[in-house]
């Protein structure tokens, strides 16, 4: 049995005080959980406040994007080597607005994929097709594209420490979840593609994530489905009660 993960995306948002309010809270609320892996992801600089205060506990530290060099002339960019320096046990990669407003192709999304795995951190690798995809009935083939050059070389090892985040666009931020359905039939697509590129045992044991618009009301019907894994949790992560809710779904 694959065990859930659910994870925070915070996105742009929260400065120091109100980080370490949040993630202060949330330990309180989750310290009974052992059945579900836990992972925040703040903004680059609350990552070394937050570590501290996670240090030992059942929450994992992801960050939300990276760079794929170890260090050198990449103004604002942070190296694999940082994330893991200063705690960081995942990495966010490709986010659908990171490929919308900075210009991530599939090409950069593997180069960090391989990246972490290189420096020991499980790269959360968000796929996903657009509204317009979708109506035009692409959507199989938009996120096929995401997965197999995403994934390009990983060993069988590596795709096991990957996890992968489908994220239809359309329901990111808008209050518009895909149904239990429309998710499952793609999260089961996926896995086909894993058991093509790797083999049926590493498709049944990757864990794959839905994320968007995902709300303590709606968390347990998409958990339900037999091909989802987890969640990536964007707004309603950035509140202590809320983000319990869904980390506690059953
Ligand atoms: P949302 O964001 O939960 O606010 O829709 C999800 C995400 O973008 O990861």
């Amino acid at each position: 049995m694959r065990k859930p993960i659910i994870a925070g995306n915070w996105k742009m948002n929260k400065t120091i005080g109100e980080a370490c309010e949040l993630v202060t809270d949330l330990k309180g609320m989750v310290a009974d959980v052992t059945d579900v892996d836990i992972v925040v992801g703040p903004v680059f600089t609350v990552l070394s406040s937050v570590a501290e205060i996670i240090k030992d506990t059942n929450i994992g530290l992801a960050a939300q994007d990276m760079y794929w060099e170890e260090s050198g002339a990449f103004t604002g960019e942070i190296s694999p080597v940082m994330l893991k320096n200063v705690g960081c046990d995942y990495v966010i990669i490709g986010h659908s607005e990171r490929r919308a407003y900075f210009g991530e192709t599939n090409e950069t999304v593997n180069n960090k994929v391989k990246a972490a795995h290189a420096h020991g951190l499980k790269p959360i690798m968000c796929v996903g097709e657009k509204l317009e995809d979708r109506e035009s009935g692409i959507t199989e083939k938009v996120v096929k594209d995401h997965v197999v050059n995403g994934l390009d070389g990983l060993t069988e090892k590596q795709m096991l420490n990957t996890v992968i985040a489908y994220e239809p666009v359309w329901a990111i931020g808008t209050g518009k979840t895909a149904t239990p359905d429309q998710a499952q039939e793609v999260h089961k697509f996926i896995r086909g593609l894993l058991a093509d590129m790797f083999s049926s045992e590493v498709a049944e044991a990757v864990r794959i994530q839905y994320g968007g618009s995902v709300k303590p009301n709606n968390v347990s019907d998409l958990m339900a489905q037999p091909d989802i894994d987890g969640g990536l949790i964007g707004g309603a992560s950035l509140d202590a009660e809320s983000f319990t809710q869904i980390v506690k779904f059953k």
